[in-house]
């Protein structure tokens, strides 16, 4: 690829590419292996963040780029789904069958977390013959127009109404309002922890009463684990916390090992509503790409051997102690987590602006949440060494100290 200077290649990303927000971080990315992104002037970041939860075996993995070349000079695309076998896509479905819940043994693979999660409402609605769906404040599940109709922000959805209708929205975490799921209702879709929401993690009992309710009243569970799955919490999958089986489970970001690559798993006579009645209702042309498919299976290999999801428990808890000490200097109004997920919230939206950027001027890359200006979001590589993570929290105690005093 040609090279730009750099100061043309950043009016230009500002003028040609699309922008979603009126201050991206802007970082100019030159190189990135393991929880390391260098730019364009050498300047070198840690990534506490992993490019928002999908760097589980940090960047540039060798395993996933040896499969990912491997796989390229075999065939790139060469049908549109589910018409063709390919291997990766069979050995990745066959693997996730084996480490999903028993029950769990049939996969859709798509692109990307919001068209898993289209995909996972659409054969709930196909597989139950009704239209009501549930889901809950605070709760993301994409930018697509059904995600975003079950996704609980107003201010995220009022500018693309009418969405779908049909859809309530419950408390999170609250077990009296689970009483609105009933026979009418189709699917239930909940994040068993809420990334985008604050890294809210729920009351034991709250998972398994909405396994409760669902079975009662026949409606489909799908756990979206796009954020939490393959290894962030500590187990593979979050819903081992509480040991609680969706009827639908729902995969993307870290699945593809930094390449695009989403899924639901199903139970084999739930997900068989997709070939009949009538046949090729959901289809996709590039979902299952076999260079994503073969990236997963080395990802998933790699993380599996490793024990990466132990090493994410035992490193969450780490860093979390930590953070609590370093609360000890102001500031901070709780340190919440499961593994690599924490929740680092600050008092107030302006001392938590400023705590972020001094971190990414002091070369940290902190996460956001969509739904909560306070909360600061970690979610390090799951292969961080506790050197980095040492290091991060020396950033972090500074640019905290210094956001104080600004
Ligand atoms: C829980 C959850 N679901 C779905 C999505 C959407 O995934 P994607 O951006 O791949 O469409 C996200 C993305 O942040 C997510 O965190």
């Amino acid at each position: 690829m040609r090279r730009t200077s750099k100061k043309k290649l950043k009016d230009d990303f500002l003028r040609y590419v699309c922008q979603t927000s009126s201050e991206p971080m802007g970082i100019e990315v030159a190189d990135a292996q393991g929880c390391i992104i260098t730019d364009r002037s050498g300047k070198k970041y840690l990534d506490f963040i992993s490019g928002i939860g999908v760097a589980n075996l940090g960047h540039t993995h060798p395993a996933v780029v040896k499969a990912v070349a491997d796989q390229a000079v075999r065939y790139l695309h060469v049908m549109v789904y589910g018409e063709f076998v390919q291997e990766p896509q069979v050995r990745l479905a066959e693997r996730l069958a084996l480490v999903a819940p028993r029950s769990l043994s049939v996969t859709y693979f798509t692109n990307s977390g919001t068209e898993a999660n289209e995909g996972a409402l659409k054969t709930a609605k196909k597989y139950t013959k009704r239209k009501k769906l549930v889901a809950f404040k605070g709760g993301f599940h994409g930018d697509s127009q059904g995600s975003l109709s079950v996704t609980g922000r107003e201010l995220y959805q009022k500018p693309f109404r009418p969405l779908l209708p049909d859809v309530s929205f419950l408390p999170f975490n609250s077990l009296k309002p689970l009483k609105a799921i009933d026979r009418r209702t189709a699917a239930v879709i909940v994040e068993p922890i809420q990334g985008e929401g604050g890294v809210n993690i729920p009351a034991d009992d709250f998972l398994p009463a909405l396994r409760e309710r669902c079975d009662k009243t026949g409606a489909l569970l799908i756990f979206d684990e796009v954020m939490t799955g393959m290894g962030r919490t500590g187990k593979l999958f979050a819903l081992q916390h509480w040991n609680v089986v969706p009827d639908i489970l729902v995969l993307a970001k870290a699945l593809g090992g930094g390449m695009p690559l989403g899924a639901f798993i199903g139970r084999p006579e739930i997900m068989k509503t997709l070939s009949e009645g009538p046949p090729l209702s959901h289809v996709t042309t590039f979902g299952g790409h076999p260079v994503s498919c073969a990236a997963g299976l080395a990802a998933l290999d790699f993380l599996l051997e490793n024990q990466l999801p132990e090493r994410a428990e035992h490193l969450g808890l780490y860093l979390m102690d930590r953070l609590k000490k370093l609360s000890e200097i102001g500031g901070v109004k709780d340190v919440r987590g499961k593994g690599l997920l924490i929740g680092f919230e600050l008092n107030d939206p302006k001392l938590t602006e400023r705590f972020v950027r001094n971190c990414r001027e002091a070369g940290l890359i902190l996460g956001w949440t969509l739904h909560s200006n306070t909360v600061v979001r970690l979610a390090p590589p799951l292969v961080i060494r506790e050197q980095e993570i040492d290091q991060g929290l020396e950033i972090m105690r500074e640019s905290l100290s210094k956001a104080l005093d600004q």
